[in-house]
């Protein structure tokens, strides 16, 4: 049975949302904890509030908004995803799984039906890890991430994540954000798709089965600095070039790994002194590697440390590597999987089940929750960027879809 979507309420929702941030829409900037991103969540709390849902936060801002079952004293079936958007980032990433399972629960409440378990839109905190440098925080708060590892995280200003998280309102004791084992029955993650796959098969919705094993780490190159006329080039310790020799290392580390979903990234690259006639002395780094496949990417980051110990030998340099996380994969929950399947096979909507290649979320909820994903189509594939775009009918095709999903698996004993 098909529930339906306010499409013209849920398209002014999102870009409501979007125009909640630090840039001129299309662009999107959202980080954890600023200005923009309270705003956003007082929008979207309203929007719960109005739709009825118990609303409640947890210490690291992780809300909480339940329609109250038949059976509350049953586990919850939940859905959810993020606000927070990196800088210059688009409209969809994180905000179609909030607006989406929003709507779903109104054209459930809309439609009669009564959930036995209770339903409960779940709006992490931090997914993205522009501010302290890991993803996903708020959702690995839940999964069980101690105390004192998320205190030990500061900000690019030297902030820590207690001091901003209480100037934001959020106070309480970081150890009561975890959630039990079987605290959701099940839970599901409408999202965009983050890549071409399903715009390109012209398939409307994509059944998560994994989603691939992510890895971040930050390098700290120290060479040695000086003037850019004067010291020849035998005599130079130049930190800028190991760093670019690393890169290209982890590049062709990937691209040799024997399989297409070995990716990696040096996304960021801050050189010091930064001065057209300055050699650099000094760089910091990163690095992203994932894979579906966790021992293929092990390789990777073995590969990476080898070539840091060579470079910093053959170049004069001192390298220090930082793991900023290391996390296994996650297997998506087959009977959510078929309930999934049977909803778009009664929807009449073709699908396709695929990796996620993007971590979410659910890589955590699934650490404490039988766990699984849809995925919309995003044009070209394009995400993290402005120009990121969902259409109307399919972030609508996405939230019928879980509507029902979600009224299914609530009724489930
Ligand atoms: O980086 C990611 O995979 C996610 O979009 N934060
Ligand atoms: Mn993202
Ligand atoms: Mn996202």
């Amino acid at each position: 049975m098909k529930f339906p979507i306010d499409r013209e309420r849920l398209s002014r929702e999102l870009e409501q949302l979007a125009g909640i941030s630090e840039m001129t829409p299309p662009a999107v900037t959202r980080v954890v904890f600023s200005q923009a991103d309270l705003r956003a969540r007082e929008y979207v709390n309203r929007l719960c509030t109005e739709a009825g849902l118990a609303l409640r936060s947890d210490a690291v801002g992780n809300t909480f908004a339940r329609w109250i079952g038949a059976s509350p004293e049953l586990a919850a079936v939940g859905t959810g995803s993020h606000i927070d958007a990196i800088p210059n980032a688009g409209s969809y990433d994180g905000t179609v799984g909030v607006l989406g399972g929003l709507e779903a629960i109104g054209a459930l409440q809309r439609g009669g039906f009564h959930p036995r378990r209770s339903i409960e839109l779940l709006i992490f905190t931090a997914e993205e890890p522009t501010r302290f440098g890991i993803g996903c925080l708020g959702s690995r708060f839940l999964a069980g991430l101690s105390a004192a590892a998320g205190e030990s995280l500061r900000d690019a200003q030297g902030q820590t994540l207690n001091q901003v998280r209480e100037a934001a309102g959020f106070t309480g004791a970081l150890d009561g954000t975890r959630l039990p084992a079987g605290y959701y029955s099940a839970f599901v993650e409408l999202h965009i798709e983050q890549g071409p796959l399903l715009e390109r098969a012209g398939v409307p919705a994509g059944i998560v089965t994994a989603i691939a094993a992510p890895a971040a780490l930050r390098l700290k190159i120290e060479g040695e600095g000086g003037h850019a006329g004067a010291v020849l080039m035998p005599d130079r310790r130049d930190a800028l070039l190991a760093a670019a020799e690393i890169a290209l290392a982890l590049e062709k580390a990937a691209r040799t790994s024997g399989a297409i979903d070995t990716v990696a990234t040096t996304g960021m690259c801050e050189v010091f002194p930064g001065a057209i006639n300055s050699i650099p002395s000094r760089v910091q780094m990163t690095a992203d590697v994932r894979d579906t496949d966790e021992a293929r990417r092990d390789r990777v980051l073995r590969q990476l440390a080898q070539a840091i110990t060579e470079t910093a030998q053959r170049r004069g340099v001192r390298i220090e590597e930082e793991i900023i996380s290391v996390d296994a994969p996650a297997i998506c929950d087959p009977a959510i999987v078929g309930v999934l399947e049977d909803v778009c096979r009664s929807q009449g909507l073709a699908y396709q089940k695929m990796v996620s290649r993007a971590y979410h979320d659910s890589l955590f909820v699934s650490r404490f929750a039988p766990t699984a994903m849809l995925f919309i189509p995003c044009r070209g594939g394009v995400s993290h960027r402005p120009d990121e775009y969902a259409s109307p009918e399919a972030i609508a095709a996405g939230s019928a879809v879980l509507a029902e999903a979600l009224a299914k698996l609530s009724l489930l004993s």
